[in-house]
């Protein structure tokens, strides 16, 4: 099923899948019979999806459509009414704006706007080089530091739209000192 997925894609389409998304995909592909074909299936199957993998590719939507035997606008239409399912892969350093009601009123709406304009992609997406994501969550359950903000596993307290570009630089300084780190073990080890 897979080869005939990939088949009916457009040069552009195809080259965008990855070896990673590819290897997703196969994984899919023997994940899938462990669910009937029942419609009731289908969010049990996309949380396994999305569980396993991180996210849920595009082609993994075909397939379930198949597999449950109904429409991909049904599939996909489900998916996006959840919040729980993202579209593209996860950043390595994930980035999550609480926007329950304690961190809403406190300006979580702005902190997400402030990370898109920073980071250059909206909610629910992946940076090009996958260095970041970015998404909305419901509330993380520590409202009394409110507005707050997970990045990686990090909890960040009353973030301030000026704390937005502190949390980038740490980033960026942190990957510098690793990258440094890097170069300096591999000319040693020459
Ligand atoms: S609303 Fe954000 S932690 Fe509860």
């Amino acid at each position: 099923m897979l080869d005939q997925l990939l088949a009916a894609l457009n040069e552009t389409e195809r080259a965008a899948v990855d070896e990673e998304e590819y290897q997703i995909l196969q994984a899919v592909v023997d994940e899938l019979p462990a669910f009937s074909h029942e419609v009731s299936q289908l969010i049990p199957i996309l949380q396994e999806i999305q569980g396993k993998h991180g996210y849920l590719p595009r082609l993994a939507l075909d397939m379930v459509a198949d597999h449950v035997q109904t429409s991909i606008g049904k599939v996909y239409g489900i998916a996006t009414f959840y919040n729980q399912f993202r579209f593209n892969p996860p950043g390595r350093n994930p980035i999550k704006v609480c926007l329950g009601t304690a961190c809403h009123v406190k300006g979580g709406e702005i902190l997400l706007e402030n990370f898109e304009r920073r980071l250059q992609i909206k909610e629910g997406e992946t940076s090009d080089d996958r260095e970041y994501s970015l998404e909305r969550v419901a509330c993380i359950g520590c409202c009394a530091l409110a507005p707050a903000v997970v990045v990686g596993e990090k909890v960040e307290a009353y973030v301030t739209p000026s704390k937005v570009e502190g949390i980038i630089t740490e980033i960026e300084v942190r990957n510098e000192m690793a990258a440094r780190e890097q170069a300096k073990n591999d000319a040693t080890s020459e």
